[in-house]
Protein backbone atom coordinates (compact mmCIF):
# COMPACT_ATOMS: atom_id res chain seq x y z
CA UNK A 1 0.00 0.00 0.00
CA UNK A 2 1.29 3.42 -0.86
CA UNK A 3 1.06 5.96 1.53
CA UNK A 4 0.80 9.80 0.34
CA UNK A 5 3.08 11.85 2.20
CA UNK A 6 1.98 14.00 4.95
CA UNK A 7 2.31 17.90 4.86
CA UNK A 8 4.85 18.80 7.18
CA UNK A 9 5.71 22.73 6.74
CA UNK A 10 7.62 23.26 10.30
CA UNK A 11 10.20 25.87 10.05
CA UNK A 12 10.96 24.60 13.37
CA UNK A 13 11.09 21.01 13.11
CA UNK A 14 14.38 19.68 14.35
CA UNK A 15 14.49 17.06 10.88
CA UNK A 16 13.14 19.70 8.69
CA UNK A 17 16.15 19.94 6.66
CA UNK A 18 15.71 15.64 6.67
CA UNK A 19 15.34 14.37 2.92
CA UNK A 20 11.27 13.60 2.85
CA UNK A 21 10.84 10.40 0.34
CA UNK A 22 7.43 11.02 -2.06
CA UNK A 23 6.09 7.71 -1.30
CA UNK A 24 6.80 5.06 1.54
CA UNK A 25 5.76 1.76 1.26
CA UNK A 26 3.53 -0.48 3.70
CA UNK A 27 3.86 -4.05 3.48
CA UNK A 28 0.62 -6.05 3.50
CA UNK A 29 -1.92 -6.37 5.33
CA UNK A 30 -2.92 -3.20 4.42
CA UNK A 31 -5.79 -1.63 6.73
CA UNK A 32 -5.79 -0.89 10.01
CA UNK A 33 -8.66 -3.46 10.35
CA UNK A 34 -6.50 -6.52 8.90
CA UNK A 35 -3.52 -5.58 11.05
CA UNK A 36 -5.47 -5.74 13.62
CA UNK A 37 -7.08 -8.93 12.72
CA UNK A 38 -3.16 -10.25 12.14
CA UNK A 39 -2.46 -9.37 15.55
CA UNK A 40 -4.97 -10.91 16.88
CA UNK A 41 -4.33 -14.38 14.80
CA UNK A 42 -0.72 -14.88 15.21
CA UNK A 43 -0.05 -13.22 18.41
CA UNK A 44 -0.33 -13.43 21.87
CA UNK A 45 -2.33 -11.10 23.54
CA UNK A 46 -0.01 -9.18 26.30
CA UNK A 47 -0.13 -5.41 25.01
CA UNK A 48 -3.49 -3.23 25.31
CA UNK A 49 -2.59 -1.77 22.04
CA UNK A 50 -4.04 1.54 20.87
CA UNK A 51 -6.20 1.77 17.73
CA UNK A 52 -3.98 2.50 15.29
CA UNK A 53 -1.09 1.12 13.11
CA UNK A 54 1.83 2.95 12.98
CA UNK A 55 3.84 3.51 9.73
CA UNK A 56 6.28 5.77 10.21
CA UNK A 57 7.57 8.33 12.00
CA UNK A 58 10.56 11.25 11.58
CA UNK A 59 11.22 14.04 14.72
CA UNK A 60 8.42 14.26 16.84
CA UNK A 61 5.71 13.22 14.20
CA UNK A 62 4.36 9.93 13.63
CA UNK A 63 1.90 8.75 11.00
CA UNK A 64 -0.24 5.61 10.79
CA UNK A 65 -1.91 3.34 8.01
CA UNK A 66 -4.62 5.77 7.10
CA UNK A 67 -2.13 8.27 7.02
CA UNK A 68 -3.15 10.43 9.98
CA UNK A 69 -0.69 12.61 11.71
CA UNK A 70 0.32 12.69 15.24
CA UNK A 71 2.48 14.46 18.02
CA UNK A 72 4.29 11.56 19.35
CA UNK A 73 4.20 12.36 22.94
CA UNK A 74 4.87 8.87 24.21
CA UNK A 75 8.07 8.49 22.07
CA UNK A 76 8.36 4.48 22.08
CA UNK A 77 7.88 4.76 25.89
CA UNK A 78 11.32 7.48 26.55
CA UNK A 79 13.31 5.20 23.07
CA UNK A 80 13.14 7.81 20.78
CA UNK A 81 15.02 9.86 22.51
CA UNK A 82 16.44 11.85 19.24
CA UNK A 83 13.03 11.59 17.56
CA UNK A 84 11.70 9.23 15.03
CA UNK A 85 14.25 8.18 12.09
CA UNK A 86 17.02 10.59 12.73
CA UNK A 87 19.43 10.95 9.90
CA UNK A 88 22.13 10.71 12.02
CA UNK A 89 21.11 7.29 13.58
CA UNK A 90 19.69 6.34 10.78
CA UNK A 91 22.93 6.72 8.73
CA UNK A 92 25.06 5.18 11.14
CA UNK A 93 22.72 1.94 10.83
CA UNK A 94 22.94 1.62 7.59
CA UNK A 95 26.61 1.68 7.45
CA UNK A 96 26.97 -0.65 10.52
CA UNK A 97 24.53 -2.75 8.71
CA UNK A 98 26.50 -2.84 5.02
CA UNK A 99 29.63 -3.59 7.38
CA UNK A 100 29.18 -6.09 9.92
CA UNK A 101 25.78 -6.88 11.36
CA UNK A 102 26.75 -9.43 14.23
CA UNK A 103 29.69 -11.10 14.84
CA UNK A 104 29.41 -12.43 18.70
CA UNK A 105 31.46 -11.70 22.06
CA UNK A 106 33.87 -13.94 21.11
CA UNK A 107 35.33 -11.77 18.96
CA UNK A 108 36.14 -7.75 19.62
CA UNK A 109 34.41 -5.60 17.13
CA UNK A 110 34.79 -1.87 16.84
CA UNK A 111 31.22 -0.13 18.03
CA UNK A 112 31.14 -1.04 21.08
CA UNK A 113 34.43 -0.18 22.05
CA UNK A 114 33.30 2.80 21.11
CA UNK A 115 30.45 2.99 22.90
CA UNK A 116 32.39 2.44 26.03
CA UNK A 117 34.29 5.27 25.43
CA UNK A 118 31.73 7.54 25.18
CA UNK A 119 29.92 6.48 28.01
CA UNK A 120 32.70 6.69 30.02
CA UNK A 121 32.74 10.34 29.51
CA UNK A 122 28.93 10.85 30.52
CA UNK A 123 29.56 9.76 34.57
CA UNK A 124 28.71 5.96 34.14
CA UNK A 125 30.26 4.68 37.36
CA UNK A 126 33.12 2.35 35.71
CA UNK A 127 33.48 -0.84 33.21
CA UNK A 128 30.20 -1.62 31.24
CA UNK A 129 28.68 -4.50 30.30
CA UNK A 130 26.10 -4.33 27.07
CA UNK A 131 22.74 -6.40 26.74
CA UNK A 132 19.40 -6.02 24.94
CA UNK A 133 16.57 -4.46 27.24
CA UNK A 134 16.32 -2.92 30.67
CA UNK A 135 15.54 -5.67 32.42
CA UNK A 136 18.48 -7.91 31.32
CA UNK A 137 20.34 -5.03 32.75
CA UNK A 138 18.58 -5.64 36.05
CA UNK A 139 19.04 -9.17 35.95
CA UNK A 140 22.74 -8.33 35.40
CA UNK A 141 22.73 -5.75 37.81
CA UNK A 142 21.75 -8.09 40.47
CA UNK A 143 24.08 -10.93 39.54
CA UNK A 144 26.85 -8.50 40.27
CA UNK A 145 25.89 -7.72 43.48
CA UNK A 146 25.37 -10.68 44.62
CA UNK A 147 28.72 -12.23 43.54
CA UNK A 148 30.38 -8.82 44.81
CA UNK A 149 28.93 -9.95 48.34
CA UNK A 150 29.88 -13.29 47.82
CA UNK A 151 33.57 -11.98 46.85
CA UNK A 152 33.71 -9.27 49.74
CA UNK A 153 32.91 -12.22 52.63
CA UNK A 154 29.37 -10.88 53.15
CA UNK A 155 26.76 -13.23 54.15
CA UNK A 156 24.03 -11.00 53.52
CA UNK A 157 22.25 -11.60 49.86
CA UNK A 158 19.59 -9.57 50.20
CA UNK A 159 18.04 -6.67 48.15
CA UNK A 160 16.14 -3.69 49.28
CA UNK A 161 13.87 -2.58 46.55
CA UNK A 162 11.28 0.00 46.65
CA UNK A 163 7.34 -0.19 46.70
CA UNK A 164 6.02 1.15 43.05
CA UNK A 165 9.19 0.44 41.09
CA UNK A 166 9.69 -1.51 38.33
CA UNK A 167 12.54 -2.58 36.66
CA UNK A 168 11.59 -5.38 33.80
CA UNK A 169 9.50 -8.21 33.44
CA UNK A 170 12.23 -11.08 33.72
CA UNK A 171 12.11 -12.78 37.20
CA UNK A 172 14.58 -11.49 38.73
CA UNK A 173 13.69 -8.39 37.59
CA UNK A 174 10.01 -8.93 38.64
CA UNK A 175 11.50 -9.99 42.04
CA UNK A 176 12.75 -6.52 42.40
CA UNK A 177 9.72 -4.53 41.02
CA UNK A 178 7.25 -3.47 43.62
CA UNK A 179 4.45 -3.52 42.14
CA UNK A 180 2.58 -6.92 42.20
CA UNK A 181 0.10 -6.22 40.03
CA UNK A 182 3.13 -7.40 37.28
CA UNK A 183 4.43 -10.61 39.54
CA UNK A 184 1.08 -12.01 40.49
CA UNK A 185 0.41 -15.06 39.41
CA UNK A 186 3.94 -16.17 37.94
CA UNK A 187 5.18 -16.69 41.42
CA UNK A 188 7.50 -18.47 42.65
CA UNK A 189 9.93 -15.34 42.00
CA UNK A 190 13.72 -15.55 42.96
CA UNK A 191 14.09 -15.15 47.05
CA UNK A 192 16.18 -12.56 48.88
CA UNK A 193 14.17 -9.23 47.63
CA UNK A 194 12.27 -7.05 50.62
CA UNK A 195 10.52 -4.13 49.31
CA UNK A 196 9.91 -0.78 51.33
CA UNK A 197 7.10 1.60 51.04
CA UNK A 198 8.14 4.41 48.68
CA UNK A 199 10.56 7.68 50.35
CA UNK A 200 9.68 5.91 53.82
CA UNK A 201 13.63 6.40 55.02
CA UNK A 202 12.39 4.74 58.59
CA UNK A 203 11.29 1.59 56.27
CA UNK A 204 14.93 1.60 54.71
CA UNK A 205 17.30 1.99 58.01
CA UNK A 206 14.44 -1.21 59.23
CA UNK A 207 15.53 -3.27 56.54
CA UNK A 208 18.92 -2.35 57.24
CA UNK A 209 18.64 -3.87 61.06
CA UNK A 210 19.24 -7.45 61.86
CA UNK A 211 16.57 -10.03 61.07
CA UNK A 212 14.46 -7.32 59.33
CA UNK A 213 11.91 -8.60 56.97
CA UNK A 214 10.49 -4.99 55.89
CA UNK A 215 7.26 -5.84 53.45
CA UNK A 216 7.85 -9.16 51.86
CA UNK A 217 5.97 -9.67 49.17
CA UNK A 218 4.27 -12.88 47.81
CA UNK A 219 5.77 -16.11 48.87
CA UNK A 220 9.30 -14.41 48.99
CA UNK A 221 11.91 -16.02 51.33
CA UNK A 222 11.56 -15.44 55.11
CA UNK A 223 13.65 -13.31 57.32
CA UNK A 224 17.41 -14.99 58.12
CA UNK A 225 19.23 -13.12 60.64
CA UNK A 226 22.57 -13.42 58.29
CA UNK A 227 21.02 -12.39 55.34
CA UNK A 228 21.78 -8.76 55.41
CA UNK A 229 21.03 -6.39 52.23
CA UNK A 230 23.79 -6.53 49.84
CA UNK A 231 22.07 -3.91 47.67
CA UNK A 232 19.42 -1.43 47.19
CA UNK A 233 17.75 -0.88 44.01
CA UNK A 234 15.84 2.33 43.23
CA UNK A 235 14.87 4.40 40.57
CA UNK A 236 15.22 8.75 40.89
CA UNK A 237 12.33 9.27 39.52
CA UNK A 238 10.13 6.01 39.03
CA UNK A 239 8.12 6.33 36.29
CA UNK A 240 5.52 3.49 35.53
CA UNK A 241 3.88 4.66 38.80
CA UNK A 242 3.51 7.75 37.60
CA UNK A 243 6.72 9.98 37.67
CA UNK A 244 6.76 10.04 41.50
CA UNK A 245 10.37 11.69 42.30
CA UNK A 246 12.47 10.05 44.94
CA UNK A 247 12.81 12.68 47.83
CA UNK A 248 16.29 13.32 48.46
CA UNK A 249 16.33 12.27 51.73
CA UNK A 250 15.57 8.53 50.82
CA UNK A 251 17.93 8.81 48.34
CA UNK A 252 20.69 10.47 50.74
CA UNK A 253 19.42 7.64 53.38
CA UNK A 254 20.13 5.08 50.92
CA UNK A 255 23.46 6.00 50.35
CA UNK A 256 24.49 6.41 53.86
CA UNK A 257 23.31 2.90 54.67
CA UNK A 258 24.99 1.30 51.89
CA UNK A 259 27.96 3.24 52.74
CA UNK A 260 28.02 2.13 56.39
CA UNK A 261 27.13 -1.52 56.03
CA UNK A 262 29.09 -1.88 52.56
CA UNK A 263 25.84 -2.99 50.69
CA UNK A 264 25.83 -1.07 47.31
CA UNK A 265 23.34 1.18 45.38
CA UNK A 266 21.62 0.14 42.09
CA UNK A 267 20.63 3.25 40.23
CA UNK A 268 17.80 2.16 37.80
CA UNK A 269 18.38 4.93 35.00
CA UNK A 270 16.43 2.85 32.01
CA UNK A 271 13.40 5.74 31.95
CA UNK A 272 15.15 8.77 33.45
CA UNK A 273 18.45 8.21 31.29
CA UNK A 274 19.94 9.19 28.35
CA UNK A 275 19.63 13.20 29.53
CA UNK A 276 15.60 12.49 29.55
CA UNK A 277 15.37 14.57 33.14
CA UNK A 278 17.91 17.40 31.67
CA UNK A 279 21.10 15.85 33.13
CA UNK A 280 22.41 12.88 30.74
CA UNK A 281 21.74 10.78 34.06
CA UNK A 282 19.30 11.37 36.60
CA UNK A 283 21.60 10.94 39.21
CA UNK A 284 23.57 13.78 38.49
CA UNK A 285 20.98 16.16 38.51
CA UNK A 286 19.32 14.68 42.54
CA UNK A 287 20.11 17.58 43.88
CA UNK A 288 20.58 18.05 47.72
CA UNK A 289 20.84 13.79 48.24
CA UNK A 290 22.75 14.58 51.18
CA UNK A 291 26.63 14.86 52.10
CA UNK A 292 27.07 11.10 52.18
CA UNK A 293 26.85 10.66 48.31
CA UNK A 294 26.15 13.94 46.88
CA UNK A 295 28.31 16.54 45.68
CA UNK A 296 28.45 18.59 42.24
CA UNK A 297 28.17 15.23 40.51
CA UNK A 298 24.85 14.49 42.17
CA UNK A 299 24.44 10.90 43.61
CA UNK A 300 27.15 8.45 43.36
CA UNK A 301 25.55 5.01 42.21
CA UNK A 302 27.82 1.95 42.82
CA UNK A 303 26.09 0.25 39.86
CA UNK A 304 23.55 1.69 37.64
CA UNK A 305 21.43 0.47 34.65
CA UNK A 306 19.90 2.04 31.40
CA UNK A 307 18.81 0.81 28.40
CA UNK A 308 14.95 2.15 26.52
CA UNK A 309 17.03 5.49 25.17
CA UNK A 310 20.20 3.97 24.46
CA UNK A 311 20.49 3.13 20.83
CA UNK A 312 18.13 5.76 19.13
CA UNK A 313 15.69 3.13 18.56
CA UNK A 314 17.62 -0.13 18.66
CA UNK A 315 17.90 -2.44 21.45
CA UNK A 316 20.37 -2.66 23.60
CA UNK A 317 21.25 -1.87 27.37
CA UNK A 318 24.43 -2.14 30.05
CA UNK A 319 25.16 -1.81 33.47
CA UNK A 320 27.79 -0.70 34.62
CA UNK A 321 29.73 -0.31 38.19
CA UNK A 322 32.62 0.96 40.65
CA UNK A 323 36.06 -0.56 39.48
CA UNK A 324 36.40 -2.97 42.42
CA UNK A 325 32.42 -3.55 41.81
CA UNK A 326 33.26 -4.60 38.00
CA UNK A 327 35.89 -6.69 39.23
CA UNK A 328 34.28 -9.77 40.49
CA UNK A 329 33.23 -10.49 37.29
CA UNK A 330 35.53 -12.82 35.64
CA UNK A 331 35.22 -14.22 32.02
CA UNK A 332 32.31 -16.70 31.84
CA UNK A 333 30.32 -15.33 34.45
CA UNK A 334 27.67 -13.60 32.77
CA UNK A 335 26.89 -13.02 29.11
CA UNK A 336 24.51 -12.27 25.98
CA UNK A 337 24.49 -13.54 21.96
CA UNK A 338 23.20 -10.31 21.12
CA UNK A 339 24.63 -7.96 24.08
CA UNK A 340 27.27 -5.71 22.55
CA UNK A 341 25.68 -5.92 18.62
CA UNK A 342 27.12 -3.72 16.22
CA UNK A 343 24.41 -2.21 14.59
CA UNK A 344 22.80 -1.59 17.97
CA UNK A 345 26.18 0.05 19.89
CA UNK A 346 26.54 2.22 16.16
CA UNK A 347 23.50 3.42 16.72
CA UNK A 348 24.20 3.54 20.17
CA UNK A 349 27.06 5.91 19.29
CA UNK A 350 25.19 8.19 17.74
CA UNK A 351 22.98 8.88 20.02
CA UNK A 352 24.92 9.03 23.20
CA UNK A 353 27.09 11.57 20.92
CA UNK A 354 24.12 14.11 20.02
CA UNK A 355 23.08 13.97 23.61
CA UNK A 356 26.59 15.04 24.63
CA UNK A 357 26.64 17.92 22.16
CA UNK A 358 26.87 21.62 23.85
CA UNK A 359 23.83 22.40 23.94
CA UNK A 360 21.51 19.69 23.69
CA UNK A 361 20.87 19.46 27.50
CA UNK A 362 19.82 22.96 28.00
CA UNK A 363 17.59 22.30 25.17
CA UNK A 364 15.62 19.45 27.59
CA UNK A 365 15.88 21.93 30.26
CA UNK A 366 14.10 24.50 28.53
CA UNK A 367 11.38 22.26 27.20
CA UNK A 368 10.81 20.57 29.69
CA UNK A 369 10.50 24.06 32.05
CA UNK A 370 7.86 24.61 28.84
CA UNK A 371 6.10 21.45 29.22
CA UNK A 372 5.92 21.14 32.97
CA UNK A 373 4.96 24.83 33.55
CA UNK A 374 1.94 23.85 30.91
CA UNK A 375 0.60 20.72 33.07
CA UNK A 376 0.86 22.96 36.14
CA UNK A 377 -1.13 25.38 34.92
CA UNK A 378 -3.99 22.83 33.96
CA UNK A 379 -4.21 20.76 37.10
CA UNK A 380 -4.79 24.40 38.53
CA UNK A 381 -7.59 25.30 35.65
CA UNK A 382 -9.12 22.16 36.51
CA UNK A 383 -8.98 21.03 39.87
CA UNK A 384 -11.57 18.95 40.11
CA UNK A 385 -10.58 16.71 37.17
CA UNK A 386 -6.75 16.67 37.63
CA UNK A 387 -4.82 15.90 41.01
CA UNK A 388 -1.31 17.33 40.19
CA UNK A 389 1.60 17.66 37.22
CA UNK A 390 5.06 16.29 38.02
CA UNK A 391 8.02 16.32 35.95
CA UNK A 392 11.79 17.05 35.51
CA UNK A 393 13.00 17.72 31.94
CA UNK A 394 11.00 16.04 29.28
CA UNK A 395 9.44 13.33 32.08
CA UNK A 396 6.20 14.80 33.15
CA UNK A 397 2.97 13.56 34.36
CA UNK A 398 -0.85 14.63 34.95
CA UNK A 399 -2.54 12.96 37.43
CA UNK A 400 -5.87 12.41 36.81
CA UNK A 401 -8.56 11.93 39.36
CA UNK A 402 -9.47 8.93 38.25
CA UNK A 403 -8.52 5.86 35.54
CA UNK A 404 -11.78 6.84 33.67
CA UNK A 405 -10.80 10.42 33.48
CA UNK A 406 -7.57 9.23 32.51
CA UNK A 407 -8.19 6.89 29.57
CA UNK A 408 -10.70 9.58 28.01
CA UNK A 409 -8.27 12.49 28.03
CA UNK A 410 -5.88 9.85 26.63
CA UNK A 411 -8.52 9.31 24.16
CA UNK A 412 -9.27 12.79 23.49
CA UNK A 413 -5.43 13.78 22.73
CA UNK A 414 -5.44 10.95 19.90
CA UNK A 415 -8.11 12.50 18.38
CA UNK A 416 -6.46 15.73 18.47
CA UNK A 417 -3.57 14.26 16.99
CA UNK A 418 -1.51 13.69 19.77
CA UNK A 419 -0.27 10.67 21.47
CA UNK A 420 0.12 10.23 24.93
CA UNK A 421 0.47 7.62 27.81
CA UNK A 422 -1.67 6.06 30.81
CA UNK A 423 0.33 4.51 33.30
CA UNK A 424 -0.43 4.04 37.12
CA UNK A 425 -4.03 3.74 36.47
CA UNK A 426 -4.83 7.23 36.39
CA UNK A 427 -1.44 9.07 35.25
CA UNK A 428 -0.99 10.57 31.78
CA UNK A 429 2.69 10.41 31.06
CA UNK A 430 4.50 12.67 28.60
CA UNK A 431 7.67 11.43 27.51
CA UNK A 432 8.38 13.23 23.92
CA UNK A 433 11.69 13.29 21.86
CA UNK A 434 14.02 15.13 23.69
CA UNK A 435 14.45 17.27 19.96
CA UNK A 436 10.75 17.75 20.93
CA UNK A 437 10.26 21.87 19.29
CA UNK A 438 8.73 24.79 21.48
CA UNK A 439 5.74 24.86 19.18
CA UNK A 440 5.13 20.91 19.57
CA UNK A 441 4.73 21.62 22.80
CA UNK A 442 2.54 24.28 22.54
CA UNK A 443 0.29 22.53 20.54
CA UNK A 444 0.48 19.08 22.18
CA UNK A 445 -0.69 20.62 25.55
CA UNK A 446 -3.48 23.01 23.57
CA UNK A 447 -4.41 19.43 22.86
CA UNK A 448 -4.48 17.73 26.25
CA UNK A 449 -5.86 20.74 27.28
CA UNK A 450 -8.49 20.71 25.47
CA UNK A 451 -8.97 16.73 26.23
CA UNK A 452 -9.04 17.50 29.98
CA UNK A 453 -11.49 20.15 29.57
CA UNK A 454 -13.34 17.78 27.20
CA UNK A 455 -13.19 14.54 29.49
CA UNK A 456 -14.08 16.77 33.08
CA UNK A 457 -16.89 18.00 31.51
CA UNK A 458 -19.59 15.14 31.69
CA UNK A 459 -17.81 14.30 34.82
CA UNK A 460 -19.29 17.67 36.35
CA UNK A 461 -15.96 18.54 37.80
CA UNK A 462 -15.09 22.23 37.48
CA UNK A 463 -13.87 24.16 34.90
CA UNK A 464 -12.89 27.46 34.58
CA UNK A 465 -14.77 30.31 32.52
CA UNK A 466 -12.19 30.57 30.51
CA UNK A 467 -11.56 27.14 29.60
CA UNK A 468 -11.45 25.44 26.23
CA UNK A 469 -15.18 24.32 24.51
CA UNK A 470 -14.12 20.54 25.08
CA UNK A 471 -15.15 19.43 21.97
CA UNK A 472 -12.84 17.05 21.18
CA UNK A 473 -13.86 17.33 17.21
CA UNK A 474 -12.98 21.03 17.95
CA UNK A 475 -9.37 20.51 18.84
CA UNK A 476 -8.72 17.77 16.19
CA UNK A 477 -9.57 20.38 13.54
CA UNK A 478 -7.75 22.74 15.34
CA UNK A 479 -4.69 20.88 15.87
CA UNK A 480 -4.89 19.59 12.07
CA UNK A 481 -4.72 22.92 10.61
CA UNK A 482 -1.93 23.37 12.24
CA UNK A 483 -0.04 20.95 10.10
CA UNK A 484 1.27 18.87 12.52
C1 LIG B 1 12.82 1.94 35.30
C2 LIG B 1 12.72 0.77 34.38
N1 LIG B 1 13.53 -0.28 34.57
C3 LIG B 1 13.49 -1.36 33.77
C4 LIG B 1 12.59 -1.43 32.73
C5 LIG B 1 12.53 -2.64 31.85
O1 LIG B 1 13.05 -2.33 30.59
P1 LIG B 1 12.73 -3.27 29.33
O2 LIG B 1 11.30 -3.14 29.02
O3 LIG B 1 13.66 -2.76 28.26
O4 LIG B 1 13.09 -4.66 29.75
C6 LIG B 1 11.72 -0.35 32.50
C7 LIG B 1 10.74 -0.40 31.41
O5 LIG B 1 9.78 0.33 31.36
C8 LIG B 1 11.79 0.77 33.35
O6 LIG B 1 10.98 1.82 33.18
Amino acid sequence: MAVKEPVVNDADGVLAAAPSAATFEVTSPATFEAVRQADQDHVMSTYARYPLALVRGRGTRVWDSEGRAYLDFIGGIAVNVLGHCHPAVTAAITKQARTLIHASNLFYTLPYVELAGLLAKTGVPGPVFFCNSGAEATEGAIKLARKFAGATGRKGRRIVAVEGGFHGRTMGALAATGKPQFWQGFEPLPPGFVHVPFNDVGALEKAFSPGATGSETGDRAAADPADAPCAVILEVIQGEAGVRPTSPEFLAAARELCDRQGALLIIDEVQTGLGRTGTFWAFQGAAGAGAAGAGAAGLRPDVMTAAKGLGGGLPIGFFSARDEVAAVLRPGDHGSTFGANPVACAAAVVTVSEILKPGFLDHVREMGAELNGRLADMAAAFPGAARAARGKGLMAALEMASADLAQAVLDGCRAGGVLVNRTAGNVIRLLPPLTVTQREVRRATAALRGAVAEAARPAGVACPPNAPSGRAGSFLFETSSMSI
